[in-house]
């Protein structure tokens, strides 16, 4: 049995709507507290599929975890080395997160490889350089198990080819606890690495420079305990920020770091949006005025982010002429404008871009998230097409939308989930 959401689309939104902690920081975040030798809380945990999986390893490897609403305490006091092989791994891409933080308390980690969303190919071959560049040795046998293992891990220099989100946190995982220093050159900036060197750093790290090109870490023999609030989730909040431009009244996004959001705040001012900025909100006006189209380029933080991509496209059918999208982080990440062309949309593809003509009616119709941003693009089109909109494999939305029904329905959108049959 798979679910599915029903949406009935045309009711403008109105209200306030809360967002939850980052999913792409507690994803690091929940792998990292194996390093520490005793219990940490985390508060503002998102309520997502994700985080379950993530749990679900962690008491494999033995710890005791529990969770209470949005909080997760977690004692690896009885950690264990063992190979995580279970389905659990599949689930998700960032169960790749235990690789360097098993690495690094351990000095050994066997693993399978991760799932997560298809967005073309995602190697992990900058995360094992650095691994081996820190002294560790990697053998994949044929079903893709790793096994990785250093008589000791040493700090040295890392260039990485491309600032890789998932290198940059996995090789800080693996040298917080290796001997001498590390610097990460070329490192990915992102509030959510920010946030996982912050955790690092309670727990007993010595962590320097995240946020700039230069990560420096100074290996320690400890670390402990400690409590952590995670950032908030901007991905989620720009989804939020674009669902108000496209079918919102009024609406106050609220639990919000803006300044994490400029390149979308950005690109929503140039098509006309109307939008107000202040401290931890944005309150965003429905369209009175039509919209203009725009091009948009994604690039690593603090460029436009790859993950807003796809929900802008769909707003983008809202705007008079032509918007092309450049995806440079994951050139075939454009599955979701087949389903929204389905819904009449008028979208040609190119390898790596996107042409977006509009304006165009969208219409109710039968659609599939074939990823969580994909789901999420879905969501705002079927909000604004006209009649019913069935949005099938629902489980990859609820990968990283915390409570989304709830919070739309809180806003005046009519959705239901069902169960259905699968063939
Ligand atoms: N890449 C390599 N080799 C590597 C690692 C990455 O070639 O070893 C390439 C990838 O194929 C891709 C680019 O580098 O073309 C960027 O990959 P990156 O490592 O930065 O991405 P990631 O860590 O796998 C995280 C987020 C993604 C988000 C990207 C880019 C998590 C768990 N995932 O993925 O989030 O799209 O950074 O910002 O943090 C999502 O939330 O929907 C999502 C997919």
């Amino acid at each position: 049995m798979s679910e599915k959401i029903i949406i009935e689309g045309g009711h403008k939104l109105n209200g306030t709507v809360m967002m939850s902690g980052a999913k792409n920081a507690t994803v690091a975040l929940i792998p990292a507290i194996v390093l520490a030798e005793g219990p940490v809380t985390v508060f503002g945990v998102p309520e997502i599929s994700d985080v379950e999986a993530l749990a679900t390893l962690l008491r494999e490897l033995n710890c005791n975890v529990e969770t209470f609403e949005n909080h997760i305490i977690v004692d690896p006091t009885h950690l264990q080395s063992v190979p995580l092989v279970s389905d659990a791994v599949n689930k998700l891409r960032a169960s790749y997160y235990f690789m360097g933080a098993l690495l690094g308390r351990f000095s050994y980690v066997k693993m399978k490889m991760p799932g997560g969303c298809y967005l073309g190919p995602r190697p992990i071959d900058l995360h094992l350089k650095g691994f081996e560049a820190l002294g560790a040795k990697i053998t994949c046998d044929e079903d893709g198990t790793y096994e990785i293992y250093a008589e000791e891990l040493i700090g040295t220099k890392i260039y990485l080819d491309f600032a890789s989100v998932g290198a940059t946190i996995n090789i800080m995982l693996a040298a917080v606890k290796a001997k001498g220093k590390t610097e990460i050159e070329n490192a990915a900036k992102e509030p959510e690495i920010i946030d996982v060197a912050n955790m690092l750093t309670k727990m007993g790290a010595k962590i320097r420079g995240v946020g700039t090109d230069t990560i420096t870490i100074e290996g320690v023999d400890h670390l402990g305990g400690c409590y952590h609030e995670i950032i908030p989730d901007r991905i989620e909040a720009g989804t939020f920020l674009i669902l108000a431009a496209a079918a919102g009244e009024r609406i106050v996004v609220q639990n919000v770091i803006p300044q994490h959001l400029d390149s979308l705040i950005s690109k929503l001012k140039e098509m006309g949006v109307k939008m107000e900025v202040s401290g931890d909100s944005v309150v965003v006006y429905g369209l009175e005025s039509s919209l203009k189209a725009v091009d948009i380029k994604t690039q690593p933080y603090p460029g436009f982010a790859t993950d807003l991509q796809q929900p802008l496209t769909t707003l983008l059918t809202q705007a008079t002429g032509q918007s092309i999208i450049e995806e440079t982080i994951y050139p075939e990440r454009f599955k979701h404008c087949a389903e929204l062309n389905k819904m009449g949309a008028d979208i040609d593809i190119h390898s790596g871009y996107a042409n977006i003509n509009g304006k165009t009616k969208l219409k109710g119709a039968n659609v599939c998230a074939t990823d969580l941003r994909c789901g999420a693009a879905l969501v705002i089109a079927a909000l604004i097409a006209e009649g019913e909109t069935e949005i099938g494999n629902v489980y990859h939305i609820d990968r990283g939308y915390d409570n989304i029904d709830h919070k739309l329905i809180m806003l005046g959108a009519r959705i239901t989930r069902i169960e259905r049959e699968d063939n």
